[in-house]
């Protein structure tokens, strides 16, 4: 589509158009031709409301263009937008123009609102003369009306195609909640698979800003990716691996130097690379805990498990013997984002509470045998807060966690008191496995039967990659934990290898 044809179905849009858009500012940019396609990084959008969401894009040449600026010219560049009801365009009801900055490495970020609620939208790009693929995303209903989402976590590229990705975005999910190492940090090679590796990190690992623009501009270039972003709203919270592995506050656990700069650069690149709305960008800090409601039916709680906790106690790892682990004042959450949590929980007014957060909450021994091994990265390392967190849960409406980082499926039985068996549910535990991480997936009946033994509290464990599809209605959620048999080639279909039906308290009950 030419320029004129993009402007005329745009500016017959703009009759329809009702509310407004805040842009991140006046169109500037100059109109010089760029020479190839902008858009090899796709397309997203997020954080819906009942009345818009967020549509991003990041204009590159060529993704690896060495400057991790794409290959892009050091000029702003002007990018329209349009957003329709309909996959053609023929019904526009909103569209602008604004400024991809080659300062912000010419990414964009639209928020809209004064949409209709409940509705699916199609949106689209256009930047000197080429026009983006289409996106489909949607605001939130009002009411209880039903919501089907996609789980998924850590998704190293180096270790497999991202087929589970492809597959997810066939499921067609309303939303997708992803939990963290969406990339990772390491140079080529630096944490491989068992089964290998089928690509390669570009070079080094990640320390300035260039490093961590180019590596989400490598993983942004992945078709599959790029699929499942278009096909709906995500939820996106990050974890250690977009900054280094297991990351503390201020705290760098190589001990990497000028690390406030190196995070502040991460998170800046970050921001540029996900459709996140422009508030969440403070500074040199950025705010991924927040709230999405799905009409009265379900609130999501996003937590952010890095920025503001205290260090691993003992040194890290998992280990026996660790009483640090157990100090009443280690924080996991901080206290502004613990005030918060107890807030939202207590005043949601949903039916369901869907905490998003990235490590696993249920207590995991690691030891076969008597004794106990814990990972003091996970929510084992902070007890006393986890304790609190399980008081707040047990007062909470149908309150549900989903979890990242382990690369394994997991479904646990979240107790108020972790150590006592009779103690009871307060709730269950969703840890979805890896989109790529580990690589080949395998299943070793003897280890699983023997975890499981170990810890009573959890049902299942599955060592292959996926995803979970999860279906929620005012009466239960329902959940399918998908699985792959090989990310090393491309093609594996995804199967139901597991499946749980979570019925509401009010259910339950009736
Ligand atoms: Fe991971």
């Amino acid at each position: 589509m030419d320029r004129r044809s993009f402007l005329a179905a745009a500016t017959a849009g703009l009759l329809t158009t009702t509310g407004s858009v805040t842009s991140a500012g006046a169109s500037t940019g100059t109109s010089r031709a760029l020479k190839g396609d902008p858009f090899t990084l796709g397309v997203a959008s997020g954080d819906p409301s009942a009345d818009g969401f967020v549509l991003w894009t990041r204009l590159a040449l060529d993704p690896l263009g060495g400057d991790g600026r794409g290959a892009m010219p050091s000029r702003d560049v002007d990018v329209d937008w349009q957003v329709a009801t309909d996959e053609r365009f023929s019904s526009i009801v909103r569209s602008g123009t604004l400024t991809a900055r080659a300062g912000a490495a010419h990414s964009v970020h639209v928020e809209l609102d004064g949409l209709r609620p409940g509705t699916p939208y199609h949106y689209r790009f256009r930047a000197q003369g080429r026009v983006s693929p289409a996106g489909r995303t949607t605001t939130t209903p009002e009411g209880e009306r039903p919501l089907a989402f996609a789980v998924a976590a850590c998704a190293h590229y180096e270790h497999g195609f991202y087929t589970a990705y492809r597959r997810l975005a066939e499921e067609e999910p309303d939303l997708v909640v992803f939990l963290g190492d969406y990339l990772y940090e390491y140079g080529p090679s630096g944490y491989t698979a068992l089964a290998g590796q089928v690509r390669s990190h570009t070079p080094g690992k990640c320390a300035t800003l260039a490093d961590y623009r180019l590596r989400h501009a490598q993983y942004k270039s992945d078709p599959d990716l790029q699929r499942a972003h278009a096909t709906a709203p995500w939820l996106v919270a990050f974890d250690d691996h977009e900054v280094e592995n297991n990351w503390a506050g201020p705290v760098s656990s190589t001990g990497a130097p000028a690390f406030d700069r190196r995070r502040a650069d991460a998170f800046r690149a970050y921001y540029e690379n996900m459709p996140l709305r422009r508030a969440s960008l403070r500074g040199t800090a950025l705010q991924v805990n927040r709230r999405v409601s799905w009409g009265t039916l379900a609130r999501f709680h996003l937590l952010d498990t890095r920025q503001f906790r205290d260090d691993q106690a003992c040194l890290d790892g998992v280990r026996a013997g660790c009483d640090e682990r157990l100090d009443e004042d280690r924080t996991l959450l901080g206290a502004g984002q613990w005030r918060w949590l107890e807030e939202g929980l207590h005043g949601s007014g949903a039916r369901w509470n869907l905490l998003g957060q990235q490590i696993m909450v249920a207590h995991r021994d690691y030891r076969r045998g008597p004794g106990r091994e814990v990972s003091l990265d996970s929510w084992d390392g902070y007890a006393a807060e986890r304790a609190r967190l399980l008081g707040s849960l047990a007062a909470t409406s149908n309150p549900v966690v989903l979890t990242g980082d382990a690369h394994m499926h997991h479904l646990a039985d979240l107790k108020a008191d972790t150590d006592d068996p009779d103690s009871p549910v307060v709730a269950r535990e969703l840890v979805a496995s890896s989109i790529a991480s580990d690589g080949d997936g395998y299943r070793d009946r003897t280890w699983i039967a023997e975890s499981l033994a170990e810890n009573p509290h959890i049902s299942y464990i599955d060592q292959r990659r996926g995803y979970i599809m999860a279906r929620l209605t005012r009466d239960d959620l329902s959940v399918a934990y998908r699985t792959l048999d090989y990310i090393s080639r491309r093609g594996a279909p995804a199967r139901t290898a597991h499946r749980v039906t979570i019925p509401s308290a009010e259910q339950a009950r009736a």
